[in-house]
């Protein structure tokens, strides 16, 4: 058995009893013990993710099961059967560390893959699409998810005020009161990379693509009442579920493709290629099955691991980058600069963070909790006569041609916010799109009278039936 020790290492004679002046008391301050552990508890909380902060995490493997290469020069999918380690963190969006997971909620679908070329993070959703379309929209929607200044309660009022005021939203928002806004665990749902991506091959030329991670443990969801049950009977039956099951061996899986556009047809596609509220039609652009990911492995310490972990779709390789999607392009400032806040300036170095597949080697020195050796007596400046490390060229991207004059463009100009949600309201089948339109009532119902009027009409506009169906259930009538 090992002695218990102070953080410095020193043996502990009594862990059960302070230093007192007499048997009662009162206690000595010489009791650096107890004063030790007192202070270590008060600082045990870091700031949750200011979204996301309810999650799961696990370790796994990606495998790549079909040649890529004339699409990307990424090393980790240089070959079939290549295998590169990940670790994936799932969650809900909008509630705090403790809330149910079986809340009507997104999931996110965060995977970090440690390759030979540096951590490639996939910062996904189990939905292909997203509420807005400009990331200056992001703070004020996530408030509306959250809890009402006064009260301190979730806000239909603001949430639906905020929906019928941007009808971009009308496509995601079906999503998520459908039934697959409550899944019935983070293994039984499917991950998108939502935004469009953009692979690049050795020859130079950029591609733009979309993933999709397909659950290979079929899709399965709760309907309302169950999730509702479930919040109050197991408010973590996600995160039991995913746990148990890596433990007892039966690992999830995942079937991973991309939908796959080159660049030159960007141009001319119907719709915006790079909207996020849109999702690319199969017919036009179909799956191209090229991996698979496999999850096998708990981490050993729920904080170390998954509360620390931090993922970035900043965070590309050589052969992957962005897009100019607008949203991607917020992102791609939002997250580090969250991990800096919720972590401090060093977050790169902790295990889950730190690349796995090679060395880092830059000129980033000290810093609050500069854990490790902090580049030893290296260069920390470039140029250099000294062998620091050097840039390559073999990481550099093709130009990318870009036009138009600087401004403040209507992001709703020329972009149908209707068509898509409607096509879905069609594809899902009468009793589904029943169960959507008493999901939607129901928390519809909560809101004042002129806000369901002006969410109704956009309800009619991707689709008369959808619009009537839930105006009926609202006691109200709309002209089909
Ligand atoms: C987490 C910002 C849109 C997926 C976060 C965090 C921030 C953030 C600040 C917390 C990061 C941390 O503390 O580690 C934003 C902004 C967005 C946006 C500004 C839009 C402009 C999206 C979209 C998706 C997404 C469109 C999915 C396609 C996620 C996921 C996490 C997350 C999965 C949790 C990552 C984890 O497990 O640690 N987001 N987000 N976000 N976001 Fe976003």
């Amino acid at each position: 058995m090992s002695v218990l020790t102070t953080s410095f290492g020193q043996p502990v004679a009594d862990n059960q009893n302070s230093l007192s002046a007499g048997p009662r008391g009162p206690l000595l301050l010489q009791d650096f013990h107890l004063i030790e552990k007192l202070a270590h508890f008060n600082r045990e909380r870091i700031p949750e993710r200011v979204v996301h902060a309810k999650g799961a995490g696990a370790y796994g493997v990606f495998r790549v099961t079909r040649d890529v290469t004339g699409w990307t020069k990424a090393a980790f999918l240089a070959a079939v059967g290549k295998e590169t380690p990940v670790f994936l963190r799932f969650s809900t969006v909008g509630g705090e560390k403790g809330s149910a997971d079986a809340d009507r909620d997104p999931r996110g679908f965060a995977v970090k893959l440690y390759t030979e070329e540096g951590n490639y993070d996939l910062v996904g959703n189990n939905t292909p699409v997203f509420f807005l379309r400009d990331p200056l929209k992001f703070p004020d929607f996530i408030h509306t998810q959250k809890r009402n200044p006064a009260t301190n309660l979730k806000d239909p009022t603001a949430m639906w005020d905020f929906f019928s005021l941007s009808p971009e939203t009308m496509h995601q928002l079906t999503i998520l009161f459908s039934d697959r806004g409550t899944p019935r665990g983070y293994r039984h749902m499917d991950g998108f990379s939502s935004h469009t991506f953009s692979w690049i091959n050795a020859a130079g030329e950029r591609f733009w693509v979309k993933y999709h991670f397909k659950t290979r443990q079929g899709i399965q969801n709760l309907t309302a009442d169950q999730a509702t049950a479930m919040a109050g009977v197991d408010p973590d039956h996600a995160t039991r579920d995913l746990y148990a099951a890596i433990q007892d061996g039966d690992f999830p899986a995942w079937t991973v493709s991309i939908q796959i556009m080159p660049e030159a047809e960007a141009d001319a596609y119907a719709i915006n290629p790079f909207d996020l509220t849109k999702v690319w039609p199969h017919a036009d652009y179909p799956l191209v099955e090229f991996g698979e990911l496999i999850l096998n492995r708990n981490p050993e310490n729920f904080f170390a691991e998954t509360e620390q972990s931090a993922f970035s779709p900043a965070s590309v390789v050589p052969g992957i980058s962005f897009s100019p999607d607008k949203m991607l392009q917020g992102r791609l400032f939002a997250y580090a600069d969250a991990h800096r806040y919720r972590l401090g300036g060093n977050y790169a170095h902790l295990p889950v963070n730190r690349p796995q597949g090679c060395p880092v080697h830059n000129h980033q020195r000290d810093g609050a909790m500069r854990f490790d050796g902090n580049g030893g007596g290296a260069p920390n400046y470039e140029p250099n006569s000294f062998g620091g490390p050097t840039q390559s060229a073999a990481a550099s991207e093709p130009p990318l041609r870009i036009s138009g004059d600087a401004d403040r463009y209507n992001h709703r100009d020329g972009n149908d916010d209707y068509a898509q949600a409607g096509a879905l309201f069609r594809l899902i089948g009468e009793e589904a799109q029943a169960r959507l339109m008493d999901n939607i009532a129901g928390s519809l119902s909560k809101a004042p009278r002129f806000i369901q009027e002006r969410q109704l009409a956009h309800f009619h506009a991707a689709d008369p039936r959808y619009g009537a169906g839930i105006a009926a259930r609202l006691g109200m009538t709309l002209a089909a």
